[in-house]
C-alpha cells in the first residue's frame, strides 16, 4: 500500500484486477473463481471479524438443489420457483441457475462442506414453503449457513481479505469501472481495479426487526445507484413468516426455520385455530408471501402480538433443529413441549442491482451477485432456500466474468471525482417509517408519508461505518418507497391494502435509477 494526496485528504492506495465487496456465499464464490483464473483479487468486508458477519452464516433451512438420479427434476424446481415468483421470474434465468446447482454444490463439497445424510452416501432432503418436492439439503440440522460459510472461509484463507474495510463508492469513468473508494483501518483509500463484484447482501435493517445480521444495510444498492446503475424489483421485500417473537422488538431477531413446517409443524393462533386454512392448497407450506400475509391478517383481526408454531409433535426435534432449540431456550421457551411464538420479520430482498444470470450489470466492469442482485431468479417472491443456490452459482459466474473483463481491460486508475450528495435520516426514524409504512401490507397514503419523511434527510459525512450505513439505508429506502408507490397492485411480497388484487397489465419489473439525487422509477420493462 502507498499513500497519496487526493481530494483534499491523504489516501492509501492499492491495485487489484478484481475487487470483491463481501465475504458471504456470493462474495467468496466470486473471489475464489476470480483467483482460480490467476487474477489479483482483493476482498473487502466491513465487519471486523467473520463470525456472524454475513447472512450466509445464519442460513438455517438449506440449499434447494435437484440431485441427479432422483424423482426430482430441473423442470419441477423451475416450475416451483416461477410459481412462487408472482409472474416476474425470468424462466430462462431460473433454468440456467437451477440447472447449474448440483455442479456448484459439488464444488462446495470438494471445498470441504458436509451435508446431513439420511443414510451413508445419501443426502437427507427436507421441504420448505412452495416446494412440491423434498429437495433441500442441509447441514448440522438447521445450521446450513454456518457450514457453507466455514467451508468457503477455509478455501478463502489464501485470499487477500481486508476486514474492517467499508466500500464507500464504486469509482468509474465513461468507459467503466476504475476502482473502489474504501474506508479502512488506515483511513480513506482507493483500490484501483477494472472489475468490481458487489456482493454486499441484503437490506433487512431498513426495518426495526429483521432476521438479518447487523451489516445488512443495503450498501450495495446504494453503491450501484451512485455509480449510475439501476436496481429492479426493489419493492419486493420478503417477510419470513416465522421470526421468533420473544418480547424484544429491535435489531436482529432469531429465525424459526420453515423446514420445521416441512417436517410437520403447524401455524395456529392463540385459540389453536389454523392460520392458513383455506388460503392456499399448500396450507402452512404455501409460498412465504401467502403465509406471511395470512399471519398479518390474523394478527390484525385478533389484536394478538403473535401467532404460534406448534412443533411439539416432531420426534427428535432438538437433534434436527439445534439452532432453533437454542434460540427458543434462550428466550425461555421449550419448543419440544410448548408452542413457539412467531411473527413475520423482514428477511430477504427479492430485487436488487439489475444483472443478468452472470452477474453483469449495464456498467462495464461492475458485477453483482447474491442477495444484492436481481438476476430475474426470484421475481416478486423468492422460493425458500433458492438464495444460497443463487449466491453460489451466480457468485462463481460473476467472479469468472470479472476476471476475464480484467484480462481484456488491463489496469485502471480510479480517480476521486466529486462525491454524491450524501444525505441520511437517523436510523431509528428511518426504521420506524419503513416498519410503519412499507411492511407486509402497504398503501398509497402510508407510502406517501414515508416518501415525505425520506425527503427530510440531513447532509451526512460517511466518516464511520455506521454513518455510511445510515446514508446507504436512506438511499435504499427511497428506492423501495418509489417502487412500492409505483406498483398499484398486489403481487408476490408486495401487498397493497388499497389495491389487493394483481393486475395482469402490471406483470412487469420496476427499474429505479438515481436522477439528480432522487430515486426515479423508469417505465417498467415487460417480462418476457
Ligand atoms: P451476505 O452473506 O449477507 O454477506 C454480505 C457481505 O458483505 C458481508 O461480508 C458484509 O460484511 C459485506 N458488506 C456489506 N456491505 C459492505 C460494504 N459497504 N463494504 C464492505 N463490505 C460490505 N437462504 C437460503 O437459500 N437458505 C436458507 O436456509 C436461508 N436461511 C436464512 C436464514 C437467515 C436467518 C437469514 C438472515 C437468511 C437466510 N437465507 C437463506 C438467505 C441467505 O442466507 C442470504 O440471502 C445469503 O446468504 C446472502 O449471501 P450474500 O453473499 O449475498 O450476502
Ligand atoms: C428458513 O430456513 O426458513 C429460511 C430459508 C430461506 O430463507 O431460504
Amino acid at each position: 500500500m502507498t499513500a497519496i494526496a487526493c481530494g483534499g485528504g491523504t489516501h492509501w492506495q492499492q491495485r487489484a484486477d478484481v475487487v470483491v465487496i463481501g465475504t458471504g456465499v456470493a462474495g467468496l464464490a466470486a473471489a475464489l473463481a476470480a483467483h482460480r483464473q490467476g487474477k489479483r483479487v482483493v476482498v473487502l468486508s466491513k465487519a471486523p471479524q467473520q463470525e456472524g458477519a454475513t447472512a450466509t452464516f445464519y442460513a438455517q433451512g438449506g440449499i434447494a438443489v435437484v440431485l441427479p438420479r432422483t424423482e426430482d427434476s430441473i423442470d419441477a424446481h423451475v416450475a416451483d420457483t416461477v410459481g412462487a415468483g408472482g409472474g416476474l421470474c425470468d424462466p430462462e434465468v431460473v433454468y440456467s441457475i437451477v440447472a447449474d446447482g448440483y455442479r456448484a454444490v459439488t464444488e462446495l463439497v470438494a471445498a470441504g462442506a458436509h451435508f446431513d445424510e439420511s443414510e451413508p452416501g445419501q443426502w437427507a432432503l427436507t421441504r420448505e414453503g412452495g416446494h412440491s418436492r423434498r429437495r433441500i439439503i442441509h447441514a448440522g440440522g438447521d445450521a446450513t449457513g454456518a457450514e457453507v460459510q466455514r467451508a468457503l472461509d477455509r478455501a478463502a484463507e489464501l485470499l487477500d481479505i481486508r476486514r474492517n474495510h467499508v466500500a464507500l463508492r464504486v469509482l468509474r469513468d465513461d468507459a467503466g469501472v476504475t476502482g473502489v473508494e474504501v474506508l479502512g483501518e488506515d483511513g480513506l483509500g482507493i483500490v484501483h481495479a477494472p472489475a468490481v463484484v458487489v456482493a454486499t447482501g441484503g437490506l433487512g435493517h431498513l426495518f426495526g426487526a429483521t432476521t438479518n445480521p447487523d451489516g445488512s444495510t443495503g450498501d450495495g444498492i446504494a453503491l450501484a445507484l451512485w455509480a449510475g446503475v439501476p436496481v429492479s424489483d426493489i419493492e419486493f421485500i420478503q417477510f419470513h413468516p416465522t421470526m421468533l417473537f420473544d418480547g424484544h422488538t429491535g435489531g436482529r431477531r432469531p429465525l424459526i426455520t420453515e423446514a420445521i413446517r416441512g417436517e410437520g409443524a403447524t401455524l395456529v393462533d392463540n385459540q389453536g385455530h389454523s392460520v392458513t386454512a383455506g388460503m392456499h392448497p399448500m396450507g402452512d407450506l404455501a409460498p412465504r408471501d401467502v403465509v406471511a400475509a395470512a399471519i398479518d391478517a390474523r394478527l390484525t383481526e385478533t389484536g394478538d402480538p403473535c401467532v404460534y408454531l406448534d412443533a411439539t409433535g416432531i420426534a427428535g426435534f432438538e437433534e434436527r433443529f439445534p439452532t432453533v432449540t437454542a434460540a427458543c431456550r434462550a428466550a425461555g421457551i421449550d419448543p419440544t413441549s410448548e408452542r413457539i411464538p412467531v411473527v413475520p420479520g423482514a428477511h430477504y430482498s427479492c430485487g436488487g442491482v439489475l444483472t443478468d444470470a452472470y452477474g453483469r450489470t449495464e456498467l462495464p466492469g461492475l458485477y453483482a451477485a447474491g442477495e444484492v442482485a436481481r438476476t430475474g431468479m426470484h421475481g416478486a417472491n423468492r422460493l425458500a432456500s433458492n438464495s444460497l443456490l443463487e449466491g453460489l452459482v451466480v457468485g462463481g459466474r460473476a467472479g469468472r466474468e470479472a476476471a476475464s473483463h480484467a484480462a481484456s481491460t488491463g489496469p485502471t486508475r480510479g480517480e476521486l471525482t466529486d462525491r454524491p450528495d450524501y444525505h441520511a435520516l437517523g436510523r431509528a426514524e428511518l426504521q420506524q417509517g419503513m416498519s410503519r409504512h412499507a411492511s407486509v401490507v402497504r398503501d398509497a397514503a402510508g407510502l406517501r408519508r414515508l416518501d415525505d419523511l425520506l425527503g427530510t434527510t440531513r447532509r451526512r459525512n460517511p466518516a464511520t461505518r455506521a454513518g455510511f450505513e445510515d446514508i446507504a439505508l436512506t438511499v435504499t429506502a427511497q428506492a423501495v418507497a418509489s417502487a412500492a408507490l409505483a406498483r398499484n397492485e398486489s403481487r408476490g411480497c408486495h401487498h397493497r391494502g388499497d389495491h389487493p388484487e394483481s393486475v395482469d397489465t402490471e406483470a412487469r419489473s420496476t427499474v429505479v435509477r438515481l436522477v439528480g439525487g432522487s430515486a426515479v422509477v423508469e417505465a417498467p420493462a415487460a417480462v418476457a
